[in-house]
């Protein structure tokens, strides 16, 4: 039933393009379509779907749900695996590659893959209504347009992507380009990429996933996919470490060795104009966080914790993180330029609505459940306020009157933080080219953003995957 309905919306937009060519520039998007033959494609990758069992814990393998991939066409950069992990393998691209993903579908219910943060046209966005089911498959073509920076990849059916991630289905998806190159970053084995996921097993060893109106959280720490190592071990010098929250519902209260200072250099749409001193900071499901550590300032035999800190003073534990060790000399010494990239810094006139921005009010559902503006999620419509001409630079502003902390996602282009009233709790990542943007309780946070890439429909949501299938999403379309 749900198969046919979606063929029927593919269908209608084949029709509409040929047959409304100049008609109706709502259609124009289906142009986007590149069906890239294998010849024309640089990178060509078969990801499937499919259950597999690994140890985590003692004795008791743990079933999860797994992207397996194959490299079709590239070279080896372009897929690695990492070994043990139930997550995807990672992919890695240059900015202007032409890339062709075949999604196969080998679990019992529906999928579609998300790239999280990839500026893609609609059709390669996997928005839920392409889901496919059992045994069906999804074509993925798109030229990749960002900027370098860690992206990722996840599922997004309506109702069960907050499932699906915790049984293990998410990837990265790392994008290089010539800027960040120049910059000579640490790298290799100065480069440390960490998943950080929070999971919870139950006693004959399979996932215990428990849904609520906070989220889903999990008492043992996961990175990159396996257990959490004792203690990584570094040794004196420079390190690039770059972060994706990968959890739920997760926020960390990120703190370096009791109130060492980060270097931020990166967030979520790749590199900052000019390196930024962080003592803590909220780091929420879906962020990305690239900073530089000089190890150096220890001494071999130390042990350095990332810890979190309570997330509000008082109340709640600290718990670590990672634990890196100091074994040797040896790593070479980088020190951060001043300035790290081209960074336009978008003017709030550009806003058609600088006079008034959108507000999207953060409140739950009544009875439960979570909304956007009162309103939850439907598949195929949306408010006039939803309705984004293409080419617009809009302001949309944030308003959480809720006790809980809502990550808020938006597809398409990356976006810039305006603007920030906190409530009560600082500290949030605002820096940067953003796709997630925290907002804390009763803090008003107002973003700017350019739909000036690909016409069509898109979605925006809480990141708690929990909130998001409680039905905090709404569709945009920009026309
Ligand atoms: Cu990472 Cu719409 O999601
Ligand atoms: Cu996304
Ligand atoms: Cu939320």
């Amino acid at each position: 039933m749900k198969e046919i309905s979606r063929r029927g919306f593919l269908q209608k937009g084949i029709v509409g393009t040929t047959a409304a060519l100049a008609l109706s520039p709502s259609w124009v998007s289906a142009f986007t379509r590149k069906n890239y033959k294998f010849d024309e494609a640089d990178v060509v990758i078969e990801l499937t779907a499919v259950k597999r069992k690994h140890l985590i814990n003692g004795t008791n393998p743990t079933t999860f749900w797994c992207y397996e991939g194959k490299l079709l066409k590239g070279s080896k950069d372009n897929l690695t695996n990492l070994p043990g992990s139930y997550l995807g393998p990672s992919i890695q691209v240059n900015t202007g590659d032409k890339v062709k993903i075949t999604f196969k579908n080998k679990l019992e219910e529906k999928s579609i893959v998300h790239w999280h943060g990839l500026d893609v046209s609609h059709e390669n966005d996997g928005h839920p209504h392409f889901a496919v089911g059992t045994g069906k498959s999804y074509e993925y073509d798109f030229e990749v347009t960002n900027r370098a920076g860690m992206y990722w990849y996840h599922p997004h059916p309506h109702g069960r992507t907050g499932f699906q991630v915790y049984q293990g289905m998410a990837g990265l998806f790392i994008v290089k380009d010539n800027e960040e190159k120049a910059l000579n970053l640490p790298s290799g084995k100065e480069e440390l990429q960490f998943v950080i996921q929070d999971r919870s097993f139950k006693e004959n060893g399979e996932l215990d996933y428990r849904p609520s109106m906070m989220g889903a959280f999990g008492r043992s720490l996961m990175v990159n996919g396996v257990k959490k190592p004792e203690v990584i071990k570094v040794k004196r010098g420079s390190y690039r470490l770059r972060f994706l929250n990968g959890c739920n519902a997760r926020i960390f209260n990120m703190s370096l060795n009791g109130g060492d200072e980060f270097t931020q250099v990166g967030s979520d749409g790749g590199l900052l104009d000019a390196p930024k001193k962080l003592k803590r900071f909220y780091y929420a499901p879906a962020e990305r966080f690239d900073c530089v550590v000089d190890f150096s300032k220890y001494n071999v035999g130390e042990t350095i914790l990332l810890e979190s800190l309570p997330l509000v003073e008082g109340r709640g534990d600290k718990y670590t993180i990672l634990s890196f060790q100091i074994e040797d000399e040896g790593a070479a010494s980088f020190s951060t330029p001043e300035k790290l990239s081209k960074y336009e810094l978008i003017n709030k006139s550009e806003a058609v609505n600088a006079a008034k921005p959108k507000e999207f009010e953060l409140i739950p559902k009544r009875g439960s459940g979570w909304t956007i503006n009162g309103r939850g999620y439907e598949s195929d419509s949306y408010e006039d306020y939803e309705l984004i001409k293409f080419g617009d630079t809009e302001i949309w502003e944030f308003y959480n009157p809720t006790g809980m902390p809502h990550p808020m996602h938006i597809h398409g282009t990356q976006f810039q933080v305006l603007k920030r009233t906190s409530g009560q709790l600082e500290g949030c990542l605002d820096h940067g080219w953003k796709d997630v943007v925290l907002v804390m309780p009763g803090d008003r946070v107002q973003v700017i953003k350019r739909f000036n890439t690909f016409k069509g429909t898109f979605i925006y949501h809480c990141h708690n995957l929990e909130h998001e299938d409680m039905s905090m999403m709404r569709n945009f379309k920009v026309i």
